[in-house]
């Protein structure tokens, strides 16, 4: 039976005395929440991937810092502007590539900046949080439109990774066109790349796409340049993780293969990501931290040994794709496309 986008599962509820989260690691074999109910429990969820995708990164944090800050028994607003601060670090530290963290949990730190109490500086850390997440699945679904103007029927296009709905609030960002393409009865031919190291384009985009019946067909990283070129891909669109003033584009390792097959074969590179995920104090790509993870995550697949025990392994989880080989940057204010310093500088004006 299809599923429609509302029956896939949130990646993050607010529960007022806890947070509620689609465990990610259990997925495709297993739907399975897990509540997390203290700050130490969303860092876990975050580092082991429990939640992931930049925007779900975003919300749980927001969200686990406005839990934590409910328990606070100071009575003096500096105290418990310091108690946040601290918290704050804490959480900041998870994982350090995807800037919708830092966006997020600044957003909240500022949202307490005008409060007249203890009691307020609670009350709207939780608004704030929930704006956060509301105002995702908004954004979401507007770079979804102005996505699908990108596409036309029948065509077949490559992704990484997920950057799907359990990504982020719901919706997704480069597979939000494909949830309304559906919607309009819009035949389209989804690729997905499986994403090792761990898997997130074959477990998670593949178990998405599925629910809500969208032709997807499933391939290994290494197949891409070969499918790009017997399959007839059209385009290829990711998610991002943080782009930098000057367009360059940090996301899942393996997207800049992609992006110089694009350029190779002579067919569009998008990236769709939300506002939030733009840092601007960054220059160029070069100044991103890549976050490097553990060596099991190579060697192992799942708890399978695949490798010699105690090889030596290098494990970025992320890669940067230089501004020029991005045909064009969708966001929920539009496409831009060319000059990506004049065109980012002026989507924050
Ligand atoms: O390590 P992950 O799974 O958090 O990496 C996720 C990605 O690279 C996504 O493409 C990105 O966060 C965009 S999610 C809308």
């Amino acid at each position: 039976m299809t599923k429609s986008l509302t029956e896939i599962p949130l990646s993050v509820e607010w529960k007022e005395t806890y947070i509620r989260i689609l465990d990610q690691q259990k997925l495709p074999h297993e739907t399975v929440f897990l509540d997390l109910f203290t700050l130490k429990d969303v860092f876990q969820a975050i580092v082991t991937l429990k939640v992931r995708g930049a925007p779900a990164i975003g919300i749980t944090a927001a969200y686990g810092l406005a839990l934590t800050a409910q328990s606070y028994t100071v009575s003096c607003l500096n105290e418990f502007r310091r108690k946040l601060q601290e918290d704050r670090d804490y959480i900041a530290s998870s994982r350090p590539t995807a800037v919708n963290l830092f966006w997020a949990i600044d957003r909240l730190m500022k949202a307490i900046d005008h409060a007249s109490s203890v009691n307020a500086a609670k009350t709207n850390l939780i608004h704030e949080a929930v704006s956060i997440q509301m105002e995702d699945e908004a954004t979401c679904r507007e770079i979804g439109e102005y996505a699908l103007t990108l596409f036309k029927k029948n065509d077949r296009v490559l992704t990484i990774c997920n950057a799907g709905s359990i990504a982020t609030a719901k919706y997704g960002t480069a597979l939000s066109p494909f949830y309304l393409a559906k919607e309009r009865e819009m035949p389209l031919k989804v690729f997905a790349c499986e994403t090792r190291p761990v898997l997130q384009g074959a477990r998670l985009t593949v178990w998405e796409l599925l629910q809500a019946n969208i032709d997807v067909t499933l391939i290994t990283d290494n197949m891409a340049a070969h499918t790009i070129k017997t399959k007839g891909i059209t385009s290829i669109i990711v998610g991002a993780d943080r782009i930098t003033a000057n367009g360059d584009t940090a996301n899942k390792i393996g997207t800049l293969n992609l992006a110089i097959l694009a350029k190779s074969f002579n067919i569009p590179f998008y990236v769709a990501a939300p506002l939030s995920t733009f840092d601007l104090t960054k220059k160029t790509g070069e100044e991103i931290v890549i976050e490097e993870r553990p060596p099991t995550e190579v060697t192992h697949i799942g708890d399978q040994l695949i490798a010699p025990a105690g090889v030596t392994v290098f494990n970025p989880a992320f890669d940067v794709t230089p501004n020029e080989y991005i045909t064009a940057i969708i966001t929920e204010k539009g496409v831009i496309s060319g000059d990506y310093r004049t065109h980012i500088r002026d989507l924050f004006i």
